[in-house]
């Protein structure tokens, strides 16, 4: 169990069920963690470094200003991240636990396996003096961490957060929260409520990397499960819902067509049909405080950017 062979059979037969599943309800729906194959992880890395993707930005200048206070409270020797990707904020922490004294293990946890040895790969050359140890996993299932030396810092960065829907949410950071120790601590980075019109922005990028981003699932299902998906007669939709606080992305079906799966069968779309392939909620400090205690996490210190656009929350486990 766990060798690499076996994790991609169990995660292709996962990506058929779970395709299977989305495009049989209406509307139809893809689970976002598809869009994250070696491409989509590339494309996300161009978003972060849109002028219109605020969110990277503001959560990088808030590690920057804070990251000295976390670590001289939670004094971790060990940081896992969930949902790590390329890592890169991930050096302000390392950085400073190093400066501190103490940087003994890294643990990126994410789906993205190729993408994730990648970022093991460069992170081992830069931290020589750190233990790297990639977990590749789906953070929605219940997972398995190394063991680690304590205190560990468990961080959850750029909103990914708002990927789950609250109940989702609550169940991945239930899970986190009954593997901390009295010591550890959870930093989590969370978009906030703003102006509508900065956020369309954010997700209707002008160079058109977000619609790449979205329309590479697509791409990924044809190359991945040999389906027929004809990507250029879908569109990019993404909108800003002020009741539900919440970023919808969509595709678009620009006409009626039907699909081949050839482990699902065939699959009709009519013209304007959507298929929704991501949720992105964005907080105030009473909702994620309210997500985080469901979670069995009790708010130590919120740290809000000074213009309000995203905010670090650090969270300890309840006793
Ligand atoms: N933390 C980085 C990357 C955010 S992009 C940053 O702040 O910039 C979201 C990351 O979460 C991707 O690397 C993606 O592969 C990973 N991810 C998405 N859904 C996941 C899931 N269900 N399980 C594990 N990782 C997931
Ligand atoms: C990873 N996640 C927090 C990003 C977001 O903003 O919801 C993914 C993304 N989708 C479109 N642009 C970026």
């Amino acid at each position: 169990m766990g060798t690499p062979p076996y994790t991609v059979r169990r995660s292709r037969q996962q990506m058929v069920v779970d395709v299977r599943q989305g495009l049989s309800r209406s509307p139809k729906q893809l689970s976002p963690k598809y869009f994250y194959d070696e491409r989509g992880s590339e494309l996300f890395e161009e978003i972060t470094q849109l002028p219109e993707y605020y969110l990277t930005r503001a959560e990088r200048s808030l590690l920057e200003q804070r990251i000295s206070q976390i670590i001289s409270t939670v004094r971790p020797c060990s940081l896992v991240e969930l949902g790590a990707g390329s890592a890169t904020k991930t050096r302000i922490i390392l950085d400073e636990m190093r400066t501190s004294g103490c940087a003994e293990c890294y643990v990126p946890v994410d789906v993205s396996k190729d993408f994730l040895e990648a970022t093991a790969l460069q992170l081992r050359t830069d931290y020589a003096d750190v233990q790297i140890i990639p977990v590749v996993s789906d953070i929605t299932e219940p997972f398995e961490l190394p063991p680690s030396a304590s205190p560990t810092l468990v961080a959850f960065l750029g909103s990914t957060i708002g990927n789950f829907p609250r109940a989702q949410a609550v169940r991945l950071l239930s899970h986190i929260a009954s593997e901390m120790g009295s010591s550890d601590r959870f930093l989590l980075g969370a978009d906030l409520i703003k102006d509508p019109a900065i956020i369309n922005r954010a997700y209707n990028d002008s160079r058109g990397v977000t619609a790449a981003f979205n329309l590479n699932i697509l791409e990924r299902l044809n190359r991945e499960l040999g389906a027929d998906f004809p990507v250029a007669d879908y569109e990019h939709r993404a909108f800003y819902s002020s009741e539900q606080h919440r970023v919808e992305m969509h595709l678009i079906a620009r006409r009626a067509h039907k699909v081949t799966i050839p482990e699902i069968g065939e699959i009709s779309f009519e013209k304007g049909e959507s298929i929704r392939t991501e949720l992105s909620y964005k907080y105030d400090r009473p909702t994620l405080e309210d997500i985080l205690t469901a979670s069995g996490l009790l708010l130590e210190k919120w740290m809000p950017a000074d213009d309000n656009s995203f905010a670090l929350a650090l969270a300890r486990a309840e006793g």
